[in-house]
């Protein structure tokens, strides 16, 4: 096996799925696993580390014994709690930003006090640690107002509060009732932002950087974003939302001040930098930061760039990103989530899913992403989670990509399957503005 290169994905969504079959779209040989992984990896060759695993220390034990030469993380729970460390520690290679930096995510008072620190725009802001604190800057600052826990909450801390009981009741949730635990034991009060929001993706190395195509995930679970918000039910990209003069603005004012900053704090920051970013009236502003892919924007970003995605992923981590090349296809990628009926509510699990393979065969330029899937002891695939599959298609309009989509949509069937039906629409109608002006 001299002659491939051993990898270790860690995670079990679609976005983990979306970045196995990037690295094999390229000519290298690969020797594939992922931590835990999903049965759709395991039908693309992956195979799946069952051992079981206590602590980061141990994985990396586990890789040093298994000769893994690259790992890549997904989510971001690992990375904050030091995964990239336990690795480090241990020669190995890993992508992905040290706890220290994945503090960027992990605790938004850290993220806003940088911002405010390097002037990089974003909500004006207050920190708090105590709910009496906190209730008696609401009263003299009123509502509208965007309440958001400081520590991570699998994307459910933060509230936009529009009257002042939704003000008051969320207060209540953080810290009288627990909700989010220690999360919640510092509690940032912004002011709210309108405009519409953009994931942009940078790869980088601490020095150097590569801008990805910029996507916008679709957070709600019903059409026209109505209902409760979700993990995001489809993405698509480019998003028009952001043209090339818009994009110039967030690298001057954002993400290059942000890479300097993690620097002169002594953190510098490798790996994956997601910024959400609102296009405001006065520009760019950032949302907040996530330190690791997002999910389900790397579905649609990942199909529309051609690279040796090891190359590109080992660079980050070894300072050598410069010297990395890449293609931005020309066209279109959209994403469209098939979840669980009642999710984001309670929902069943164990619902048989058929139609992938048919999907895949007979439609080309089109992805099937696993993320919440099972296999049973007859070998059937069901349903696993609220957030089931990801149809992801490509093609040169942002029309064709939809109608692409859907259609694979439409191939996959399960009890209960729910999805939107307006992912990317807004993109679509931006792009049908510019031509008629
Ligand atoms: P966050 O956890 O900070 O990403 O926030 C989750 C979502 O809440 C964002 O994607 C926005 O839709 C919304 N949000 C967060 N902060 C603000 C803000 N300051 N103004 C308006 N909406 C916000
Ligand atoms: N799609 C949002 C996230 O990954 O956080």
């Amino acid at each position: 096996m001299d002659f491939m290169n051993t990898v270790l994905i860690i995670g079990s969504g679609g976005r983990e799925h979306a970045i196995l079959k990037a690295l094999l779209r390229s000519d290298r040989a690969l020797c594939m696993y992922a931590y835990p992984g999903n049965p759709g990896m395991e039908k693309d060759g992956c195979m799946l580390v069952t051992k079981k695993i206590d602590n980061w220390d141990e994985l990396a034990d586990w890789a040093q014994e298994n000769q893994i030469e690259l790992t890549i993380v997904g989510p971001e729970v690992p990375l904050t709690e030091g995964v990239v460390d336990s690795f480090q520690k241990k020669g190995l290679s890993i992508f992905g930003p040290s706890k220290d930096a994945a503090r960027i995510e992990g605790s938004k008072a850290f993220s806003k006090d940088l911002m405010k620190k390097y002037g990089i725009p974003t909500a004006d802001y207050q920190l708090f640690d105590s709910k009496e604190k906190a209730l008696s800057y609401l009263e003299k600052n009123g509502v509208p107002t965007v309440i958001k826990v400081s520590g991570l909450a699998a994307g459910k801390g933060a509230v936009v509060c529009d009257t002042m009981e939704q003000a008051k009741s969320t207060l209540q949730q953080i810290y009288d009732t627990k909700e989010f635990g220690s999360a919640g034991q510092t509690v940032v009060i912004e002011e709210k932002m309108t405009g519409e929001e953009a994931s942009v993706f940078v790869l980088t190395d601490g020095i150097n950087y590569k801008i990805l195509p910029v996507s916008q995930d679709h957070k709600a679970i019903g059409d026209r974003d109505k209902g409760p918000n979700t993990g995001g039910m489809g993405a698509y990209a480019p998003a028009p939302i952001v043209d090339q003069q818009m994009l110039s603005k967030i690298e001057m004012d954002i993400i290059v001040p942000t890479i300097s900053a993690m620097n002169q704090e002594g953190c510098r920051y490798k790996g994956l930098l997601y910024v959400g970013v609102m296009i405001t009236p006065q520009g760019p502003r950032v949302v907040e930061y996530n330190c690791r892919f997002g999910d389900p924007e790397t579905q649609a970003v990942l199909p529309l760039v051609q690279c040796d995605w090891y190359e590109i992923f080992k660079s980050c981590s070894n300072g050598t990103l410069a010297k990395t090349k890449w293609t931005i296809n020309s066209g279109f990628c959209v994403a469209v989530v098939l979840a669980s009926k009642g999710y984001p509510g309670p929902y069943e699990k164990g619902k048989r899913i058929t139609g992938i393979d048919d999907a895949e065969h007979s439609l080309a330029n089109l992805d099937i992403y696993h993320a919440g899937t099972t296999i049973d002891e007859n070998d059937q695939l069901l349903t696993n989670g609220g957030r089931v599959l990801a149809v992801s298609a490509w093609a040169e309009t942002l029309i064709d990509a939809i109608a692409l989509s859907y259609e694979g949509v439409a191939e996959v069937e399960f009890e209960g399957k729910t999805f939107r039906r307006d992912i990317a629409a807004k993109g679509l109608a931006r792009l049908k503005n510019k031509t008629t002006v």
